[in-house]
């Protein structure tokens, strides 16, 4: 007999709870565009991240593809060749071009020293992975990005319940992403 090792196990609530929800929906009939519970989690989430704007949609790729069409980017992406397929797939299905920087070896996450020698008249955003939740070099690709007049997209699928000095790591960048796809973890507050 072969034995399961589970790698994450997702959180559910008790069912009770879950049904009372489901048994509102079905009174109310409304099961799209902004209906209540979606309103009232974005505003429980605003509040508890402390970020201003939030909004979601059906998964984290296709938040992606929304943050490169919201800023308009069509030419030079750089960005990391160390994530999910969907980082890059998004580029391309913006008719972008994704130009990787290699990654660090501490952490996984793009290196910003890499990044500048790929900056070209085309460049128009860095899109960068928090690797397994773990911050990239946040200082040095804003840098970066102010010095060269860059947009900053941070793919942070992984990283929900990450703090940096006190701060939501989904506040940072021009646009950060998130997954709620059921292997993600959040892991705890640390500073920088
Ligand atoms: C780094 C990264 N970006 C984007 C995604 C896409 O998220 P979703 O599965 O919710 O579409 C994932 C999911 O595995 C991911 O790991």
């Amino acid at each position: 007999m072969s034995e399961k090792i589970f790698v994450t196990k997702s959180y559910l609530p008790p069912k009770e709870e879950y049904t009372a929800y489901l048994t509102g929906i079905w009174e109310r009939s409304h099961l799209t565009n902004q209906g209540p519970l979606v309103l009232e989690l974005e505003q429980k989430l605003r509040d508890y991240l402390d970020v201003e704007h939030l909004h979601f949609a059906s998964n984290g790729t296709i938040v992606l593809q929304m943050a490169l069409k919201a800023l308009k980017i069509t030419g030079e992406v750089i960005t990391t060749p160390f994530s999910y397929c969907a980082t890059s797939h998004v580029i391309a299905w913006e008719n972008a071009t994704p130009i990787f920087a290699d990654i660090r070896e501490e952490d996984l996450c793009i290196d910003p020293d890499c990044i500048e020698a790929l900056i070209t008249p085309k460049t128009q955003a860095i899109l960068a992975t928090h690797v397994y939740g773990i911050p990239c070099q946040l200082e040095r690709i804003e840098a970066l990005a102010k010095k060269h007049n860059l947009y900053v997209i941070y793919d942070a699928a992984h990283t929900f319940g990450v703090k940096v000095d006190g701060k939501s790591l989904l506040s940072f960048g021009d646009i950060s992403t998130c997954s709620f796809h059921a292997t993600k973890v959040s892991i705890p507050s640390k500073a920088a």
